[in-house]
């Protein structure tokens, strides 16, 4: 029996992949590759020594996935597949409920006729809204989400759980990641955003590579200790290990379970960039930039639960996160198109 890492060429689903090959589960990725590279699964075998199985295929193409089904034996499905850029799903709103609901839906379509009934949705903090309590435990209510990317994650949890409900025989498992920088302590996998980051800590370090002069702060008057935002930052390795924990639960028939996945410490825009430095002794130029549209002052995760019912927990500290980071972008400039 394997598992259907969709998505799985990408930032998450590429490092789950050698999470779960070290774990000695079978992976078979599927991905358009519409934002990665299948050198990404070249890497993955390098480190692991095993190969990786990959069908380069669209979760809306649901011939395709029928295809896979068939000839896998499948039994339960990571799913990562799905468009991620906040400021694009404000440009582009039917391209994104297309691609996340509609691929969604057509994949779990197709897992129920194959009777794989078992599935881990990567979901988000976002889903929180501007939370009602800080730190974020999983009972928080769910909140108003503030562009389309968000609304997806937040109705897929809610079809995700309805469907559950209807049928127990399903297993769901709802991870909601907080804020995913960090890269393989190796130095050959991490994030290979498309154009000009529009996430922290990429952006960061394309200013220490020299491919872009300075980094702009979002604002240094919101509520928080210094007056810039604050975030749950996780180290991508710990992420990826919360997935073998989730297919655990899984194996034990969880039913429906929701999980935070951070560390539970909240940084601001100026402690990564001092740490950064730190850890890498590195100037990162900045400046103050007036506030971005939709962005909150604080969200850290209560991340007592995943603890308690999974048996995990974040290990890398946000030294760990810097020097990573900066491994991966100073070995690879040009991410995995060298
Ligand atoms: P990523 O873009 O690196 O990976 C997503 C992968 O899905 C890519 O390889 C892409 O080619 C593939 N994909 C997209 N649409 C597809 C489709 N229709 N069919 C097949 N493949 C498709 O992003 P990531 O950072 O690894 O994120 C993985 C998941 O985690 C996403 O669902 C994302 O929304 C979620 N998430 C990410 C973050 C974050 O900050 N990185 C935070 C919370 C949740
Ligand atoms: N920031 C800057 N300058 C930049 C980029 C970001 O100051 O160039 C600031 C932001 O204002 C924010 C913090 O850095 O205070 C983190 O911003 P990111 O864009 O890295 O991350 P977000 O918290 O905005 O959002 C991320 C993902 C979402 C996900 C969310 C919660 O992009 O998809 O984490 O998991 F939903």
């Amino acid at each position: 029996m394997a598992i259907l890492v969709t998505g799985g060429a990408g930032f998450i689903g590429s490092h789950t992949c050698v999470e779960l090959q070290q774990a000695g589960y079978d992976v078979v990725v599927y991905d358009n590759l519409s934002n990665s590279s299948e050198k990404s699964l070249k890497r993955v075998e390098a480190i692991t020594g095993k190969p990786v199985k990959f069908y380069k295929g669209d979760i809306l193409d649901r011939d395709r996935l029928n295809e896979v089904f068939e000839k896998e034996q499948l039994d339960s499905c990571i799913h990562f597949a799905g468009l991620k850029a906040v400021g694009e799903s404000v440009a582009k709103p039917w391209e994104y409920y297309e691609n996340n609901i509609a691929g969604t839906l057509t994949l779990v379509d197709v897992m129920r006729k194959h009777n794989c009934k078992n599935i881990i949705f990567s979901s988000s903090a976002t889903v929180y809204g501007d939370p009602a309590e800080i730190p974020i435990t999983e009972n928080c209510p769910k909140g108003q989400c503030t562009n389309p990317y968000g609304w997806t994650k937040s109705m897929l949890e809610q079809i995700l759980s309805d469907m559950q409900k209807a049928d127990n025989e399903w297993n769901v498992v709802l991870l909601r990641y907080f804020n995913p920088i960090g890269a393989h302590p190796s130095g050959t996998m991490g994030e290979n955003p498309n154009g000009i980051p529009n996430n922290l800590m990429p952006y960061i370090t394309q200013v220490a590579v020299g491919k872009l002069p300075e980094l702009g702060v979002f604002g240094n008057d919101y509520d928080t200790p210094d007056g810039t935002g604050v975030r749950d930052y996780i180290h991508v390795v710990d992420l990826a290990k919360g997935h073998v924990k989730a297919l655990k639960k899984i194996e034990e028939n969880a039913g429906l379970k929701i999980y935070n996945l951070g560390t539970g410490v909240g940084y601001s825009v100026l402690d990564i960039v001092k740490n950064f430095e730190e850890a890498n002794d590195i100037k990162i130029p900045y400046s103050i930039k007036p506030r971005r549209a939709g962005d909150i002052a604080t969200c850290y995760s209560d991340a007592t639960k995943a603890k308690e019912e999974l048996g995990w927990e974040a290990e890398f500290g946000i030294k760990e996160m810097c020097a990573d980071s900066w491994r991966w972008q100073k070995n690879n400039p040009n991410g995995y198109e060298d």
